[in-house]
């Protein structure tokens, strides 16, 4: 990595690198943040499949929704624009529980934590630092990493951030959900967010909003710019165009050498030996 990118593009704020595109300002009066009981967040270390979440969510309701762009997004001005929508929030974030605004928690607000198997995040990630010029140029998948297994990435530690939520998994306002299990059976994985989220949604919408949420069609939507293409749901663009890569389980395969998966193994059993996963 270019170490003048990375001065350029990212700062640290309470020892986590984030890009410019978080002012330090907003950052720091995100603890002042106002929730409503209504808001739903859409937790996430980045491309863990936030955006496939967010476009099965919005398909369920028939009442007026909002996906916003990440609560940690912008400037200071950010605050009040969020609170002026009138319409339902569904607010994604990348950020880790410790951050989280404490009026979330205080309101027990919703809240579903999407995660995905971190060798496959990595890859995603990889190739995400690569064609994203918000984010410092990466030499190579060797170089990369080794950056992400230190937590010196965007967003820090994946350890870190699913730890940081994990611990809070029981908690009756958190639904814990991941990309593996909806690549297997997504009509089973929508129907436990629809009881998560109350809503009465029939088996035959179910199979539609997931015909309609595949890969190709999400795709497809953001190429023929269905969609409005300079919405994401993720912190780090936006442009729509750089989410929809590859959308597969083990691509880690392709790029992981025998050595790498030795090492990523080892640091995993060592930092996951309290977690349940
Ligand atoms: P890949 O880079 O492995 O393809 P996020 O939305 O959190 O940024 O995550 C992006 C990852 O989710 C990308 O992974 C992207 O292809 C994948 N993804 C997005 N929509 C998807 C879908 N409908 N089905 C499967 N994977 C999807």
């Amino acid at each position: 990595m270019s170490s003048s990118g990375e001065a350029e593009l990212l700062h640290t704020f309470k020892g986590i690198p984030f890009t410019t595109r978080s002012s330090p300002e907003l950052l720091k009066s995100l603890d002042t943040f106002d929730a409503r009981e209504d808001d739903i967040l859409l937790v996430s270390y980045p491309k863990s499949g936030t955006h496939w979440l967010a476009g099965v969510i919005t398909k369920l309701y028939d009442t007026q929704v909002t996906v916003t762009s990440p609560i940690e997004l912008g400037d200071i001005s950010r605050l009040e624009e969020l609170n002026k929508l009138s319409s339902k929030r569904i607010i994604p974030t990348h950020l880790d529980y410790n951050m989280l605004p404490p009026n979330f928690k205080n309101k027990k607000c919703k809240m579903i934590y999407i995660s995905r198997n971190p060798k496959d995040t990595a890859v995603s990630m990889f190739h995400y630092y690569r064609d994203n010029p918000n984010l410092p140029t990466v030499d190579s998948w060797t170089a990369f990493f080794d950056l992400f297994l230190k937590g010196n990435v965007v967003c820090g530690s994946w350890f870190d951030h699913f730890l940081s939520w994990e611990e809070h998994e029981d908690e009756k306002n958190i639904l814990f959900l991941f990309y593996e299990d909806m690549k297997k059976d997504l009509p089973k994985v929508v129907k436990e967010i629809t009881l998560f989220l109350n809503l009465n949604v029939s088996d035959d919408d179910i199979q539609d909003i997931c015909k309609k949420s595949s890969f190709s069609e999400m795709k497809n939507d953001t190429e023929k710019e269905n969609s409005d293409p300079s919405h994401t749901v993720c912190a780090l663009t936006s442009n729509r165009k750089l989410i929809f890569r590859k959308g597969a389980v083990g691509d880690w395969k392709n790029y992981f050498t025998p050595k790498q998966n030795i090492r990523f193994q080892e640091i995993f059993n060592e930092k996951m030996k309290l977690s349940k996963m």
